[in-house]
Parts: C-alpha cells; sequence; structure tokens
C-alpha cells in the first residue's frame, strides 16, 4: 500500500512466467499489435503512435522530452513535487530554457499560474505531472492544455500514476504526447513505459532541426520497430510484455469507469476511517488523488517507527513523505490491484493499534 509498486493479478505474473518467443516471431507481432490497442483504449486515444517504451516511468518521460525539445527551445514546466522537479531537470538536460511554475507541495499547478508563465515567454512545450505521487495532488490539465495549444506550445502529460485510476482522456483533452508507467494503476511489474504521440508531437519530432540525442529512444526509430515494417531496433522485453498484454486485458474487463469508481470509493473509504482516527489528510479536498493518499503525522508520533511497525507486525508497506515533506506525512497507495475495500480496513486496523500503543 505504499506509493508503487501496486500488488499484481495471479493471472499477470503467471503471464509473464510463460515460455519466450522470438521478439519477432508473428506470436509476438500479434501481440505487440494487441497491446498498442489495449493501450489506445486505456488512454481513450486514436493515436497511432502509442506503444510501451521499454524501460520504466521515467523512461517514458525522457522518451517525450527528448523528442520534442530541441536545445534552446522554452519549456514551461509544473513543479509541485518529486516528479515535476525530475521533468524540469531532464528538460534542461535536453538543452531546454526552463520556465517552472512552482506551486507548494500537496497543492496543484493553477492554470493561472501557468498562463501568467506562458505570457512571459514563447514556450515550445508545457508540461505538468497529472497525479504527483509524492504528494497526493490532482492537477486538472483540461484548462493547462488550452492555454498551452493557443500559445503553439505542444502538450505534453504524465500520467504515470493517473492512468487506470482516475479518467485520463488524451483524446478529448487534446494532450500531444503523454507517458505512463506499468507499476502504479495497471497493477504490472515495473518496466515498461506506455506512451503516446499525437500527430502535432510525431511532426515537431519528423522536422527537428538536430539528431535526436537518444538512439534508444528516437522516436523515428521506434516507429519502424513499433508499426508496420518491424525492423529490428532493441530486443523487447518479452516478458513484460506479457504481462502488460494481461494487465491490460483485466484492465479494459473491469472497465475504466468501474475501475476509476472502485478507486473513488475506496480512497473515501479510507478517508472516512482515517479521520475516525483523528488523521488528516494534506491535499486539500478538491486537489486529492483516489489512489495516493498523503496523510499528515500527528504532532508527537514518529513517522518512521509507525511504518516500520506496519510492516514488521502487519506485512503492510506504506510510503515516507519525500523532500519538504519528509517525515511529516505517510503514503499511503491504493492503486490498481491493492485497491480494495478489505485492504483499507485491514489497514486502518494496523494503523489504529500501531498510534494506541
Ligand atoms: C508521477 C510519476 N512520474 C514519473 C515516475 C517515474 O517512474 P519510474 O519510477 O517507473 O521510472 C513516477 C514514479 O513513481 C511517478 O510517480
Amino acid at each position: 500500500m505504499g506509493p508503487g509498486p501496486s500488488n499484481v493479478a495471479p493471472s499477470v505474473l503467471a503471464a509473464q512466467a510463460a515460455p519466450l518467443v522470438g521478439h519477432l516471431d508473428p506470436a509476438f507481432v500479434k501481440m505487440m499489435e494487441e497491446i498498442k490497442g489495449m493501450l489506445r483504449q486505456v488512454f481513450l486515444t486514436r493515436n497511432e503512435m502509442t506503444f510501451p517504451v521499454s524501460g520504466t516511468g521515467s523512461a517514458g518521460m525522457e522518451f517525450c522530452f527528448v523528442n520534442l525539445i530541441e536545445p534552446g527551445d522554452e519549456v514551461v514546466i509544473g513543479v509541485n513535487g518529486v516528479f515535476g522537479t525530475r521533468m524540469a531537470d531532464l528538460a534542461e538536460r535536453c538543452g531546454a530554457r526552463v520556465v517552472k511554475v512552482e506551486a507548494p507541495w500537496g497543492r496543484i499547478i493553477e492554470p493561472e499560474a501557468v498562463a501568467v508563465a506562458i505570457e512571459r515567454g514563447r514556450p515550445k512545450l508545457v508540461a505538468v505531472v497529472h497525479a504527483e505521487t509524492s504528494t497526493g495532488a490532482w492537477t486538472p490539465i483540461e484548462d493547462i492544455a488550452k492555454l498551452a495549444h493557443a500559445a503553439g506550445a505542444l502538450f505534453v502529460l504524465d500520467t504515470v500514476t493517473s492512468l487506470g485510476g482516475c479518467p485520463v482522456r488524451v483524446d478529448d483533452w487534446q494532450v500531444d504526447a503523454v507517458y505512463s508507467g506499468t507499476q502504479k494503476c495497471l497493477s504490472c511489474p515495473p518496466g515498461l513505459a506506455p506512451v503516446s504521440l499525437g500527430p502535432r508531437a510525431l511532426e515537431k519530432a519528423r522536422q527537428r532541426k538536430s539528431k535526436v540525442q537518444s538512439w534508444y529512444l528516437d522516436v523515428n526509430l521506434l516507429a519502424s520497430y513499433w508499426g508496420q515494417e518491424r525492423v529490428y531496433h532493441h530486443t523487447a522485453p518479452i516478458s513484460m510484455n506479457y504481462a502488460l498484454h494481461e494487465a491490460l486485458r483485466l484492465v479494459l474487463a473491469e472497465g475504466l469507469e468501474t475501475r476509476w469508481r472502485r478507486h473513488q470509493e475506496n480512497h473515501l473509504a479510507l478517508k472516512t476511517g482515517l479521520a475516525a482516527l483523528g488523521l488528516e489528510l494534506v491535499v486539500p479536498e478538491r486537489e486529492r488523488l483516489w489512489q495516493l493518499n498523503a496523510v499528515s503525522v500527528p504532532e508527537g508520533v514518529e513517522e518512521a517507527a509507525v511504518r516500520r511497525r506496519l510492516l514488521d507486525e502487519h506485512r503492510i508497506e506504506i510510503g515516507a513523505g519525500l523532500g519538504p515533506l519528509k517525515g511529516k506525512i505517510w503514503r499511503v497507495g491504493l492503486m490498481g490491484e491493492t485497491c480494495q475495500p478489505a485492504n483499507v480496513q485491514r489497514f486502518l486496523t494496523a494503523l489504529s493499534a500501531c498510534l494506541q500503543t
């Protein structure tokens, strides 16, 4: 019940343990097509360029930035936690002039603040984290995407923790480039980064003046492997793709709306149970994620000692605070398979026991 990886269904583990076929085998190629199709359904997009990058969520972030940023480009990045900070670092490494739109950790990125940053410069790209896992803040992105487009910039969205746990509507929101990870609300082991690029982003990647500095993540090369040509690029992690195929099948069998509702309901049950213990969530109610709950550590309670006891005595793992929230919060994940009423109850009972003695 930490910030990810989440629990993985037995059928996903079984799929991952299946015998290997070659990565250009017709059976695997068929599976690649099915994965692309299922990812389109989960991202709610028609984007042809939708596939899992070989690597974790950070590889998805890097994929978007190395392809879409050229040295000297101005980019506007929302920074309200660890992952916005990482985005800004990565954009700088791509040679961008980074303008940060900062918000306190535990709060969302406000469109008004993005508008001010956009007006001051001429950004080529605007990027935000949808679900900031380090704090539990859920930034609404529709208005930010509109502002980016009105200024002629591309809009990039991090959905590592949101995808599969709350609405992500890539086409409706006109997100130009989006990336995620497998190990949060998709409940698959870590190791792949689902990505999707829309037409504007693809155009930018194709019209670049400079070569993409990463050979491995160059979309122009990856397109020949994940597209119809099937030109060898790298050896896809076969077993991880087996696992993702099964995990996506489970997500779609449950249905996106039902799955989102399950995350909302368990979050509300957790919130009610925490309140009964006299505990509060850090993020204001309207800005709160369902799948990542940042709980304020009460005065006089030793944060790390409680986490240790939950693990040692109750076999429950939760996460610690990071950066300015270190020592001040617990991060309780209700992601994918982990997001079950029984887990909420078990956690509340265990936490109550740890706080009483
Ligand atoms: C919002 C967000 N973005 C990016 C990442 C990086 O993903 P990974 O750790 O899989 O590389 C994470 C990981 O927790 C995340 O929560």
